[in-house]
């Protein structure tokens, strides 16, 4: 977009001021991918001032939080949510059409998690015949890492990325696939409203989101 045409981090702040101003207490900055936008730092600033926020978090693609974490950190973010669809690299760029790997992301989740921008959650979006063979990789890599994996129904969004129902995983046979391969039981929302359905691994070690 012309630089003209995007809102300036003043305008951002008045709205996300205004919707705070009629009870939103939480504000994620997201995109496109926000670690793009020069001096992200100095938004995150400004909207971390805002009296009553209780939650200020992020959702990336991982490609530059390893050099920024911390820097995001100090600046008063609180958390951060990172879009990881495999551990393979191949089905990950298939997926994802972005020109870095698996491992950059796995470290910009470290670098995340050393600078405190944590409950870390991992975004999976799953497509049928694309990554859904990355299910249980994904789930064991972090299961037991302190971090949430959320399965995410692939959605349709507009004309660019030619949406099929048969590209749809549902979500029952995510569950089931997670039960026989590690035994997970469903855990009560922690709020309302709350926008994944939760389950804990049967072994006590970790927790899903779908
Ligand atoms: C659109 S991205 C924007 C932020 C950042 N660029 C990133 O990649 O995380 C935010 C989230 O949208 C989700 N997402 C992207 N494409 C999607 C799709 N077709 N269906 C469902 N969710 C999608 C992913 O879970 C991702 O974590």
């Amino acid at each position: 977009m012309d630089r003209g045409a995007l809102l300036s981090f003043e305008e951002i702040d008045r709205v996300a001021r205004s919707f705070v101003r009629h009870g939103v207490r939480k504000l994620r900055l997201t995109g496109g991918e926000p670690l793009l936008r020069k001096v992200i730092e100095g938004l995150i600033a400004k909207l971390a001032l805002t009296p009553d926020v209780e939650d200020l978090t992020l959702t990336t693609n991982g490609a530059l939080l390893a050099r920024k974490a911390a820097d995001l950190a100090e600046a008063g973010l609180c958390r951060v949510t990172v879009s990881l669809d495999s551990m393979d690299d191949t089905v990950f760029m298939a997926m994802n059409d972005v020109g870095f790997g698996v491992r950059g992301v796995l470290d910009g989740v470290a670098a995340a998690a050393e600078a405190g921008l944590t409950p870390i959650k991992i975004n999976m979006v799953v497509k049928r015949g694309v990554n859904d063979g990355s299910i249980i990789a994904m789930a064991r890599h972090f299961k037991g890492s302190g971090h949430t994996l959320r399965f995410i129904e692939y959605m349709d969004v507009g004309t660019t990325n030619g949406w099929r129902l048969d590209d749809v995983v549902p979500g029952r046979d995510i569950v089931e696939m997670l039960d026989r391969e590690f035994g997970i039981e469903p855990v009560d929302p922690s709020y309302r409203g709350e926008v994944a359905q939760r389950w804990c691994y049967r072994d006590g070690i970790g927790l899903v989101g779908v």
